[in-house]
């Protein structure tokens, strides 16, 4: 069977570094961290959230460039032929399935969402929103999303199309290739990125008050309420849980993606230092600026008490009810352009992060199976599409929740546990470590060696049974599930389940070509 002989690489040092940290900074980023930390102690949720960036972020993130750069040399981008060559082991290539699993599973729902915040960029510059109140919007939300009807939506066609549309982009940068395609949209997505984030958090803290007969709805309040810390509720386990699933989710660690990127380096290109700067790129978006966008713009213009409650209600009430709301309001000059500017902002997030979600696969195919890119991304494109009918249509029985806690949140420190105890523990901390500093732009402190070789696998485990125990038993046994998802959330589930044996089954499949080959 003909192999593609030359990899892939990727075109420049910075290029690589935009496109992983592009890769990290999403929707997580800007809409699920103010709201978490808004709920969990406010800056005392930065205790848990620095301890689990050191102790989990920063080395997963080493270790995924690790595994990853090593799997490339031996032509394999994506886990399970990582797994096998760090792991002389006939399952070690079914582990590595688990890679495949979760970013393909986060594809299919997260560029759904994604579309949604490209139609709100469009919706702002139309002023579509102006003037809406929370009651509205909210139904203004329900239509679009095809669970209501308004004046503005009268079916979910709208919302379809720019689901598609945002497939076929994210395909067809995938199908443009590494250096072509995921390296160039992030040179250019990601310095917009930052620019219009900027140019929002500095709009927002000039804000000051909006209604100076209500002083005490003021930005600088806003601030207070992410920032002031309650300190007690460090006792409360909750906020560690909360901290650690933030941080996988916001690093991208535990998914298969940061490796399939790390594959496209060449042996001695420096992953020590690269490791470190995207990771403290993806903090600085989300600590720094992300902070300061969403929750102290829902104070000054809602005051602390109806902030709270938009918190409550979930990262996509803020993103997708409040802010339209203010960006609509008199009270915002120049709404449409700011609305305009903070949709599209997540949307260049999602972006970089959705067609890391997609490489994995392609890589798979490509390498493994010596399909041609083209080829690889249409059957991509073909399955990824046929799922996605499921979640826009039973959007509201919980079927993307299902996915996303399994596949976005349980599955992430399922993954990283394996990968961290095959690279520390089967290949062999010394091997790794070294593995991880070859080409090292610096050498990363020795204390990281023991963190990876301890820590980090003992709070994985910690976790996992934690999580298991709180939240996953009760879950898989439908404990709080609403009655009418019931049928819904087994839908959910069975698709999972044959995404899972789809992939097993090709993992299986590609080897035992190989074998044969060798034979042959
Ligand atoms: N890290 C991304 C975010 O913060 C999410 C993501 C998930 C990216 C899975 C890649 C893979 O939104």
């Amino acid at each position: 069977m003909p192999q593609n002989t030359e990899r892939e690489q990727w075109g420049t040092k910075i290029g690589l570094i935009l496109a992983v940290a592009g890769n990290a900074v999403g929707l997580g980023n800007f809409l699920r961290f103010p709201v978490q930390a808004a709920q969990n102690g406010g800056g005392a949720f930065m205790i848990p959230y620095f301890i689990f960036f050191l102790i989990l972020g920063i080395p997963l993130m080493w270790i995924e460039w690790g595994i990853g750069r090593h799997g490339g040399k031996y032509r394999h981008g994506s886990a399970p032929g990582m797994f096998d060559v760090i792991w002389k082991h006939k399952m070690a290539k079914y582990f590595g399935s688990l890679g495949l699993f979760i970013s393909m599973v986060i594809l299919i729902y997260y560029t759904y969402i994604e579309s949604w915040t490209l139609g709100f960029s469009i919706f702002s510059v139309l002023g579509l929103y102006s003037g809406e109140t929370s009651e509205t919007m909210r139904t203004f939300l329900s239509s679009y999303q095809g669970i209501g009807e308004s004046a503005h939506f009268s079916s979910i066609w709208p919302a379809y199309f720019l689901m598609l549309l945002t497939f076929t982009i994210n395909f067809w940068i995938l199908f443009k290739g590494i250096s072509k395609g995921i390296e160039k949209l992030a040179r250019i997505a990601m310095p917009l990125l930052f620019l219009f984030a900027i140019i929002l958090a500095i709009r927002i803290v000039t804000l000051g008050t909006p209604d100076p007969s209500v002083p005490e709805n003021s930005v600088a309040n806003g601030f207070g309420f992410i920032w002031n810390p309650n300190f007690s509720m460090l006792g409360d386990p909750k906020i560690w849980l909360a901290a650690a699933g933030q941080i996988f989710f916001t690093l991208s660690v535990g998914m298969g993606t940061i490796h399939a990127y790390a594959s496209y380096l060449k042996p001695d290109d420096d992953i020590a230092l690269s490791g470190l700067t995207t990771a403290s790129t993806n903090a600085f978006a989300e600590v720094i600026l992300g902070a300061s966008i969403a929750i102290p713009v829902a104070v000054a213009f809602f005051g602390l008490d109806a902030t709270r409650e938009i918190a409550s209600g979930g990262a996509f009430n803020l993103g997708f009810v409040s802010m339209p709301i203010i960006f609509g309001s008199d009270a915002f000059p120049m709404g449409e352009l700011f609305g305009f500017m903070w949709f599209l902002l997540l949307f260049f997030a999602g972006i970089t992060s959705s067609v890391a979600m997609g490489q994995p696969v392609v890589a798979f195919l490509e390498d493994e199976f010596g399909m041609d890119r083209k080829k690889a991304v249409a059957t991509l494109a073909i399955v990824v599409l046929v799922a996605v009918q499921f979640v826009v249509f039973f959007l509201k029985y919980g079927f993307l929740d299902e996915m996303d806690y399994w596949a976005g949140t349980f599955g992430l420190v399922v993954f990283a546990l394996i990968e961290t105890i095959l690279f520390m523990w089967v290949y062999g901390a010394d091997k790794a470590w070294k593995e991880m500093n070859a080409g090292g732009d610096f050498t990363i402190p020795k204390v990281f060696y023991y963190i990876m070789k301890y820590v980090t696998p003992i709070i994985l485990m910690i976790l996992l049974v934690w999580w298991g125990v709180q939240s996953a038993i009760p879950k898989l046994l439908l404990r709080d599930a609403d009655p009418a998802n019931v049928p819904y959330i087994w839908g959910a589930r069975i698709l999972m389940l044959a995404i899972a044996s789809g992939l097993i089954y090709i993992v299986k499949k590609a080897w035992d070509n190989k074998k044969s080959e060798e034979i042959g």
